[in-house]
């Protein structure tokens, strides 16, 4: 076994069991010492100035002035709740991930979040949801760092800041707090006509979810899969709430903010207390990892696309029960750090220029939101499978490492990372062949098309659905200053439908532009819609 940690003299540190810093019988500071006042500061004299000496006094304010940790750049507002996966072993054919194989449980935690609003905000705004789990597998940790939406803004992800900004308050007076009725953000989706994708599905019902527990949940990039003999397939990730998808209409959503801003929060914690688990079942929609990486002309590696699920069906890897409520906010849903980059043998993957970015940008932020490069072994951080990473020291360093060899091989610490009687299974960078060795910022031309699938998003809504759609676009636009926000957004809808734009243009008072796309035919897909796709065929 591994050798008990030991202080520098020798003796046992004693903080091999997890620290509480809570569980001693008699206040005392945080070295240890007993007190037996917390309620009066020392002061000269009854009546007198407070001195410097007070060390508890100075102890306990200085410790609270910096209790906030920075909140998160995006995804601010948060809840979160621990679970167990099942995996019914249907991915264990196609992957070797010990997360996949039959019958495997892996426990799990999940961060439901708004993305635009603060740490203080209310649940209901109109917004795209974040749907986090981390899996605490038993070859370590992985991370499906996901949406309730399955595609995003941009195709590339330099320029994710651009979009934040613009969907972020206001700079001069930090309004609209959350929601997307401004300038910027029309401005910015109007000018990256790649965002009207996403934009549509956040002014359809999606955007106002009845609960976390009702909403489906999206890995939205492209992934790879990997099986033991190095054989590969493309997959994307889809989470289906056993409860159905469902949403509130946004009068509703208007009276439950204001009577409730948790309202999403406490759905969820009253719910898993009541021991009504919510259950979401993961699937996959799986294509051939081929060279063009298309599918029935779907560019696999744009984000801001999904393949319907007419034409590659999902199918059920395994089931995810939440069954226990975080017992303190802040060590477990505040400190938790997702990261696209925790990845497992067996999970890889793929070119998607958004996820590339992602691969750099969450270990970056949680430098600065976790203060330095520790927070692994924060306990909600901590994998579940042995570590031997050779990290040392470095800002709130908690282990106390042995050993005087910090490097692999090497022979004075005898230090092997996996021992000779067990198979060795480390994680494979599958060896995908780079298409292009030119150096150049351009996209590809697949990623040119921005209008096809907004439109079957439209097309693929009930009849009420739609009426939802027109009127939160109405309501949205109508917020904005600029007429030629509004005019340029209106083009867009124009080129997604032309009676939706009718419809808008009026609720604004302006004038409908002309289309200035043509589409080909495009069939529906009733899945999309939450009623079952009754619009009929166009
Ligand atoms: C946080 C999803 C794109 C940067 C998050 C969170 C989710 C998420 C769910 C919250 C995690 C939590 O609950 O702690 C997504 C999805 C994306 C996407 C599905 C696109 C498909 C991007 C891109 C970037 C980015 C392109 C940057 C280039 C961040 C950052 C955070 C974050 C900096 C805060 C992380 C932290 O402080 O721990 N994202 N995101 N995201 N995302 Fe993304």
């Amino acid at each position: 076994g591994a050798p008990e940690p030991v202080s520098p003299t020798g003796r046992h540190t004693g903080i091999d069991p997890p620290l509480d810093a809570q569980g001693g019988e008699h206040l005392t500071t945080a070295h240890g010492s007993r007190r037996g006042d917390t309620d009066h500061s020392l002061k000269a004299g009854r009546r007198g100035p407070v001195l410097l000496q007070d060390h508890h006094f100075r102890e306990k304010i200085s410790h609270f002035d910096h209790e906030r940790i920075p909140e998160r750049v995006v995804h601010a507002r948060g809840a979160g709740a621990h679970g167990v996966f099942r995996s019914y072993g249907t991915a264990s054919r196609i992957s070797s991930a010990a997360v996949f194989q039959k019958d495997v449980e892996t426990p799990v935690f999940v961060r439901f979040s708004t993305v635009l609003g603060s740490r203080g905000s209310a649940d209901l705004a109109r917004d795209t949801r974040g749907f986090a789990t981390k899996f605490y597998t038993s070859e370590g940790t992985w991370d499906l760092v996901g949406n309730n939406i399955p595609v995003f803004f941009v195709q590339d992800a330099i320029k994710f800041p651009d979009v934040v900004h613009a969907a972020k308050p206001h700079p001069d007076r930090e309004i609209p707090q959350a929601q997307s009725a401004h300038d910027t953000f029309w401005d910015f989706v109007s000018l990256h006509t790649e965002a009207q994708h996403h934009t549509i599905w956040n002014m359809s019902d999606r955007g106002i979810p009845r609960s976390y527990r009702t909403m489906e949940g999206f890995g939205v990039h492209t992934f790879r899969l990997v099986d033991d003999a190095g054989r590969s397939v493309l997959v994307k990730f889809h989470w289906k709430p056993k409860l159905g998808v469902h949403s509130v209409l946004w009068e509703e959503a208007q009276i439950a903010m204001g009577m409730d801003p948790d309202v999403h929060r406490r759905d969820l914690a009253d719910a898993i207390e009541a021991g009504a688990h919510p259950q979401w079942e993961l699937g996959v929609q799986v294509f051939e990892d081929n060279e063009e990486q298309m599918f029935e002309g779907i560019d696999l590696l744009d984000p801001t696309k999904i393949v319907p699920e007419e034409l590659a069906p999902v199918e059920p890897v395994g089931l995810m029960t939440l069954d226990r409520n975080p017992s303190n906010y802040f060590a477990e849903t505040e400190q938790v750090a997702f990261n696209p980059n925790n990845l497992v043998r067996g999970i890889d993957v793929t070119n998607d220029p958004l996820l590339q970015g992602r691969l750099f940008s969450y270990l970056d932020t949680q430098l600065s939101r976790l203060g330095g490069p520790n927070w692994t072994q924060l306990p909600i951080n901590r994998p579940h499978a042995p570590v031997n990473d050779m990290l040392r020291d470095g800002m709130h360093q908690t282990a106390v490492h042995t050993g005087v060899a910090p490097y692999h091989p090497n022979t004075l610490d005898g230090n092997n990372p996996f021992p000779a009687d067990e198979p060795a299974r480390p994680f494979i960078d599958h060896p995908a062949p780079v298409a292009e060795s030119v150096k150049e910022r351009g996209n590809p031309v697949t990623f040119e098309d921005h209008y096809s699938q907004p439109r079957l998003f439209w097309l693929s809504m009930s009849d009420v659905e739609k009426e939802h759609i027109a009127q939160a676009y109405t309501f949205e636009l109508g917020k904005c200053w600029e007429q030629s926000v509004k005019e340029r957004q209106l083009q867009a809808l124009a080129n997604i439908d032309e009676k939706l734009c009718a419809v808008v243009a009026q609720g604004l008072g302006l004038p409908a532009p002309k289309p200035t796309v043509k589409h080909g035919r495009i069939k529906p897909s009733p899945a999309l819609s939450q009623v079952g796709g009754q619009w009929p065929l166009d």
